[in-house]
């Protein structure tokens, strides 16, 4: 293939370079558009054919259903792995040997304690408040308690950040869902390992010892490792893009929370369980519902379903779905709502309009199934989509700041008014 695309424009021809990918996908390099043509822009709204960065993070094809973190496949991870593993994979590159796994976990067990007054902004927030905007605001609180910027350059200040934040987050987490249940806020144990401390710090009742349960505990592990990253989705675009300001590490996660918390994002999950609830209350008419989301006059979309980059299936649903089957089959739970989503997805998986579009089940579909049976309240889940999502916000910002990338700074292309003038309503 020629190493160049010829664009012409008003009769006039410019090359632009093209650039290839270690997986063969082929790139316009558009980086001198302006340059050369004198002021054109492309537009790409949704950034649908626009690559924003390169990177040696998480690779996917969409079309084959393929998810790699630095080259090994979310099949071989989910069943494999640590949750710790992975974060490191993501973050540094590598797999971690024992040894430097260890450190890592000690190193984020030394950096476990979060400042006692972030309590004092906990109480500030009524109970009804969502934990996503608790736990975006938390994290954001964070920089204050911890000052010191990262030097980018030094590796010991880049790991240090990094540990420090994989350390305190899990407390936030498991903060935000105990204070909207009345609970003490607690700190973990760090003789666990880090999954089974999330769950115990979330799950521990005062006046009981907190039992684990191993096959929650892999679930966990899974749901996070799946959940880990995904290349240049909303939230994560959002974390570079706010780092690419030279904004810290903690605001920029803070950033990426919030963009996650969108019910077309990160917020699907809750939104698929309030779906299903809401069928199951309607008498469980799957029918109906498939009705209302090929109907182009009803805003209802079928939450769970499609996907803006998988076209074929979403492989972490593909897994998800046996470890929901395995988790209410050890907890001994019969949920109506997962035969309901087993029926939409088998009615959605025959139908044309469905086919047409390349609708699947996406990750979230059964995601929310799991937790709800592992008793995570449902305005949880994102959260707990955050706390996987973690290690890859984390490894794309070291990415772009390693890479000295420039601010991220979009263009547009104007609509408004022409040149107007101004006419006071004061003066005549
Ligand atoms: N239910 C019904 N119709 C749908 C759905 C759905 N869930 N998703 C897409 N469509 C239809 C659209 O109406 C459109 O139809 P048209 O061509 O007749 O106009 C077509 O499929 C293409 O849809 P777009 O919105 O253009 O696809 P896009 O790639 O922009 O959106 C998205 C992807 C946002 C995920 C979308 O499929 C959706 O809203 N799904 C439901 C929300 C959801 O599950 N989000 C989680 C995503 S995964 C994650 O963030 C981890």
């Amino acid at each position: 293939m020629s190493n160049k695309a010829i664009l012409e424009i008003n009769g006039e021809k410019h090359e632009l370079p093209t650039f290839t990918g270690s997986e063969n996908e082929v790139a316009i390099d558009i980086s001198s558009l302006r340059a050369v043509t004198k002021g054109v822009t492309t537009i790409d709204p949704g950034f649908k054919n626009t690559g924003s960065c390169v990177s040696e993070i998480t690779f996917l094809d969409g079309e084959k259903g393929i998810l790699r973190y630095r080259g090994y496949s979310i099949e071989e991870l989910a069943e494999k792995a640590d949750f710790l593993e992975v974060a490191y994979l993501l973050i540094f590159g590598e797999l971690p040997t024992k040894e430097a796994l260890d450190k890592f976990h000690a190193d984020i067990k030394s950096e476990s304690i979060v400042d006692d007054d972030i309590r004092k902004i906990i109480d500030a927030f009524p109970k009804s408040a969502h934990p996503m905007g608790v736990l975006s605001s938390l994290t954001s609180a964070l920089t204050a308690f911890n000052p010191s910027s990262v030097n980018v350059d030094s590796e010991k200040d880049m790991y240090n950040s990094v540990v420090r934040i994989l350390g305190k987050f899990p407390v936030l987490v498991a903060w935000a869902m105990r204070k909207k249940q009345g609970l003490p806020l607690d700190y973990g144990d760090n003789s666990l390992g880090y999954v089974e401390n999330v769950l115990k710090m979330m799950f521990k009742q005062p006046n009981e010892e907190y039992v684990q349960n191993e096959v929650l505990v892999n679930a966990l592990n899974k749901l996070l490792i799946l959940h880990a990253d995904h290349e240049q989705n909303c939230s994560t675009s959002t974390v570079r893009i706010v780092g690419s300001s030279h904004a810290g590490l903690f605001a920029s996660i803070s950033a990426g929370i919030s963009a996650l918390w969108g019910p077309l994002h990160g917020g699907a999950n809750q939104a698929v369980l309030e779906m299903l609830e809401a069928i199951k209350e309607d008498g469980g008419d799957t029918k109906k519902y498939m009705a209302k989301a090929k109907d182009k006059s009803d805003p209802f979309r079928l939450m769970g379903f499609g996907h803006r980059v998988y076209k074929n299936f979403d492989p972490r649903a593909k897994i998800i779905k046996v470890t929901a089957d395995e988790v209410l089959n050890d907890l001994g739970v019969e949920d109506p709502i997962l035969d309901i989503a087993k029926g939409l997805e088998q009615e959605a998986l025959t139908d044309a309009y469905f086919i047409d579009r390349k609708l699947y089940p996406n990750v979230d579909f059964y995601s929310g199934i799991i937790y709800r049976a592992m008793g995570i309240p449902v305005e949880m889940f994102t959260v707990m989509f955050a706390l996987g999502r973690l290690p890859g916000w984390i490894g794309q910002w070291r990415e772009m700041r390693l890479r000295k990338e420039p601010i991220g700074r979009p263009r547009q292309i104007y609509t408004g008014s022409t040149l107007r003038p101004f006419k006071s309503v004061a003066k005549k």
